[in-house]
């Protein structure tokens, strides 16, 4: 029996066709809404003449409306960062200012995203502190950096699965692998997000000759 500990690296899936569910709130984590979010923001940033650009540091609250063309209703929080204004870079690639001066915002805004003619209406609303202090942080504030998330959600699932297809169309290995464990989950909020999973793999019985693709009737070999 053979196993490897694989660590895949992988990218946002913005280009991905999940069809947002139409329930009435949204998972903060679900990539629409970071694309709309992101689009509020940059206009937020766009807006602003002087001073330094806003980077997010985290979406609190998201709703949307239910059907085909959704509006969403996001809650976040922005943290100035060490671009200014004038250089017109996006906020994901600039870095939080960390200083005690930092200013920190918080804004309400909805966002009307037409597809088909590629319009975006965005009413906001920010409100700007001065005070860094006066708003509570668990973690310390870093855009860039990997947090861990849970490793049993469907966001983990999906990257897991189109990247196992991928091990196993592309391995020298004669037979088919499977998922045993899930070692680590971290993701990045940089430009959508960056996941890091770290996970065990098997050799099942089905061999690559007869099987496209695991079904539930590959099994791993047993051990020992
Ligand atoms: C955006 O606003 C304009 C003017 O209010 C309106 O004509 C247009 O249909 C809106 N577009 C979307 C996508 O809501
Ligand atoms: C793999 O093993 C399982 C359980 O022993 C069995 O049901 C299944 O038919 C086997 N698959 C193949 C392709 O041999």
């Amino acid at each position: 029996m053979k196993a490897f500990i694989v660590l895949a690296l992988c990218c946002s899936f913005f280009s991905s066709s999940a069809v947002p569910l139409a329930f009435e709130f949204s998972d903060c984590d679900d990539p629409h809404v970071f694309k709309a979010v992101d689009a509020a923001l940059k206009k937020y940033n766009e807006d602003r003449a002087t001073g330094n650009q806003f980077a997010l540091y985290v979406v609190m609250e998201a709703k949307r409306t239910a059907g085909p063309d959704p509006q969403y209703y996001v809650k976040y929080r922005i943290l100035e960062s060490t671009c200014a204004a004038e250089e017109n870079k996006h906020w994901q690639e600039c870095h939080y200012k960390v200083s005690a001066e930092a200013k920190t915002g918080e804004c309400t805004a909805r966002i009307h995203m037409n597809d088909a003619d590629k319009t975006t209406n965005i009413s906001q609303e920010c409100k700007i502190f001065s005070d860094v202090s006066k708003i509570r942080y668990t973690v310390a504030p870093c855009l860039g950096c990997f947090h861990h998330i849970s490793s049993d959600g469907s966001e983990v699932s999906d990257i897991l699965e189109k990247t196992i297809q991928n091990f196993n169309k592309n391995s020298g290995e004669p037979a088919l692998f499977k998922l045993v464990e899930i070692k680590e989950a971290k993701r990045q909020v940089v430009a959508g997000w960056n996941y890091i999973i770290k996970y065990e793999i098997e050799e099942t019985n089905c061999s690559k000759d007869q099987f496209q693709d695991l079904t539930p009737e590959c099994k791993i070999t047993s051990r020992g």
